[in-house]
């Protein structure tokens, strides 16, 4: 039904060589899986490097940010184009980590998520709550905000090309995965948001990724819930075998 989206976000992690090294010790490691559509998103100045590695190779590659702007006066900024220049077929938009210490907002990521989408990227696009919100009870309150806001605007079709990362920020890159009954109850309050927003088709197909220390040990338990499709997988994707772990533990 809902192939499992694997993807690795590097974040600014790996020069060029490590990241070439790391995919080409990865190739091997899940050259036999087709049950799971596999993406690496390295840093920018490695993707036109890493695209070359993973010529023939099932593994996409995508960056982890993008402007809401084809080209121009935008210093330090990076288009949808440039990024599928260089080889990218998918983009990450709005991870915690942008919306925390770049400030990006709702508004702001709805805008780079349609372009992105309208320049023919496909995006995986992210929300979650903090640890304060959800201690407070407004879990629910943000994640609605983060869904309704984020992917307002979108037409059906726009659907075959994103999906939806739920990663609850005080799980990420801390070692404390939410358990699988968190997760799948998450997702399926963000794929009910999308059902009353979008319909009951485009909710029924839309992947939505957890993320937030998944590791090959827990991969399996997460995946097998019947809305996780899939993962986003920050720290435990630098290692060639511990992501080729998470790809094969997730195709069930
Ligand atoms: P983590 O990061 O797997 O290191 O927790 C996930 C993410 O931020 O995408």
């Amino acid at each position: 039904m809902r192939k499992p989206l694997i993807a690795g976000n590097w974040k600014m992690n790996l020069l060029i060589g490590e990241a070439v090294k790391l995919v080409n010790e990865l190739k091997p490691l899940v050259a036999g899986v087709n049950g799971a559509e596999i993406v690496v998103c390295p840093v920018f100045t490695a993707l036109h490097t890493v695209g070359q590695a993973l010529k023939g190779a099932n593994i996409a590659m995508g960056g982890q940010n993008c402007y809401l702007k084809e080209s121009g006066a935008f210093t330090g900024e990076i288009s949808p184009q440039m990024l599928l220049d260089a080889g990218c077929t998918w983009t990450i938009i709005g991870h915690s980590e942008r919306r925390q210490y770049f400030n990006e907002t709702d508004q702001v990521l709805n805008q780079k998520l349609k372009f992105a989408l309208a320049s023919g990227l496909k995006v995986m696009f992210c929300v979650g709550e903090t640890l304060d919100e959800r201690e407070s009870g407004k879990m629910d309150e943000v994640l609605t905000r983060q869904v309704l806001h984020g992917l307002a605007g979108l037409a059906e079709s726009d659907f075959a090309r994103a999906a939806i990362a739920y990663e609850p920020v005080w799980a990420i890159g801390t070692g404390k995965t939410a358990t699988p009954q968190q997760a799948q109850d998450a997702h399926a309050f963000i794929r009910g948001l999308v059902k009353k927003q979008f319909g009951e088709t485009v909710a029924g197909s839309v992947r939505i990724q957890y993320g937030g220390s998944v590791k090959s040990d827990n991969a399996a338990e997460l995946m097998v819930k019947p809305d996780v499709d899939g993962a986003l997988v920050g720290g435990a994707s630098l290692k060639a075998q511990s992501f080729a772990d998470i790809v094969k533990n997730s195709v069930l």
